[in-house]
């Protein structure tokens, strides 16, 4: 390592952890003004973000256990038989490149441990941005990390999107931004290509990005790990009426409401709903509304992109990224593609450069 990046992971080691409150400008994320725009809307649908409470978040780990639920295992594959391959070409198959690694969504960074393990054995030192809206999610990441992996320098960002690409705008060397877990199946057409943007607009020309996605492959196995045997997914859907009821005083009966994963080919995504069994009105006290549901009447609460390269191909390049290779695990039922960042304007420490 040169003394220029030993003194700037230095530095990194040093850093405090960040956090902002920088609020995501294109949505609202008020629980009660998402809860009755989407409840009284002529189509119901709540925003995924609900999920994730507490028990939310617990729920989810589960699914990622689930036999039929391959993502994460299959994503977690990749990283571990082409780890190297994968920061060989971050560097832009120059070997002598230094690079700053970045997480958004990292969550308790485990699955991107094998990755950053395979850069410690090559570059020796490693310096590594985690950000997550989760503090508790990332002290769990610098505590492992400092424990298992005490040659990464770790970072951590406690922000929304926005926050942390102003913090990784501000990387020292050349970045190499991971979005991965499918997370960007959870955004849809012109979102996105706005988050993929937003991430473009944080880094300099020659970064590179990895990303994460789902393959489209038959609907069956889709709809399986979307409605698992066990109600994993079922409850962690239902979760989000918990909570409602919780935090808004709102009513709603579980055993009036099911679970339901359905295959949308149009869209080439899963899209989850809760279907009300019954014709039923549900108050929901503190915000003085009450809500009518007909029989069969459904809140579609996440969509999930499975993507073809093709698909990956615009997104990206909609966004002045190319990809450059994709790694795949043997099934070929997931894949990490590697794009490049154009050469287009940066935004560094706030300020937009050309
Ligand atoms: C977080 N996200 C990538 C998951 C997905 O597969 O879309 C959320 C999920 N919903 C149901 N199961 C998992």
């Amino acid at each position: 390592m040169s003394e220029r990046a030993a003194s700037e992971s230095a530095n990194l080691r040093a850093a405090k952890k960040i956090t902002t409150d920088a609020t995501d400008s294109r949505e609202s994320h008020d629980l009660a003004v998402v809860v009755r725009v989407g409840l009284t809307a002529e189509k119901k649908s709540l925003p995924p973000w609900l999920f994730y409470d507490e028990e939310g978040s617990r729920l989810f780990v589960e699914i990622t256990k689930l036999p039929e639920y391959y993502l994460g295992r299959a994503e977690r594959r990749i990283f571990e038989k082409y780890g190297e391959d994968i920061i060989v070409q971050a560097q832009a198959n120059d070997t002598g490149t230094a690079i700053s690694f970045a997480e958004l969504g990292a969550g308790t960074a485990d699955k991107t441990q094998s990755l950053l393990h395979r850069a410690v054995e090559m570059f020796g030192t490693v310096s590594f941005m985690a950000t997550d809206t989760s503090a508790s999610a990332l002290d769990i990441a610098v505590e492992r990390l400092h424990r298992e992996e005490p040659s990464i320098v770790v970072t951590p960002v406690a922000a929304k999107h926005e926050g942390a690409l102003r913090a990784i705008a501000g990387l020292p060397h050349r970045q190499f931004v991971m979005f991965i877990g499918s997370s960007i199946g959870n955004y849809v057409d012109a979102d996105a290509r706005a988050l993929v943007s937003d991430i473009r607009q944080a880094l300099l020309p020659g970064a590179a990005f990895l990303l994460g996605t789902d393959l489209k492959k038959d609907p069956s196995v889709l709809v399986r790990a979307y409605d698992d045997a066990a109600g994993i997914t079922a409850a962690f859907n239902k979760n989000m009426l918990v909570r409602i009821n919780r935090e808004l005083g709102a009513h709603f009966d579980l055993s009036r409401f099911e679970h339901r994963a359905i295959w949308n080919e149009a869209a080439s995504c899963i899209e989850m709903h809760l279907v009300s069994t019954v014709s039923q009105i549900v108050s929901i006290d503190a915000l003085g509304i009450q809500v009518r549901f007909r029989r069969g009447e459904s809140i579609h609460t996440e969509s999930s992109v499975k993507y073809t390269e093709a698909r990956v191909d615009a997104l990206l390049k909609s966004a002045d990224f190319s990809r450059e290779i994709s790694f795949y695990d043997d099934e070929k039922k997931f894949a990490v593609h590697i794009a490049r960042a154009g050469g287009a304007s940066a935004l560094r420490d706030g300020t937009r450069v050309k």
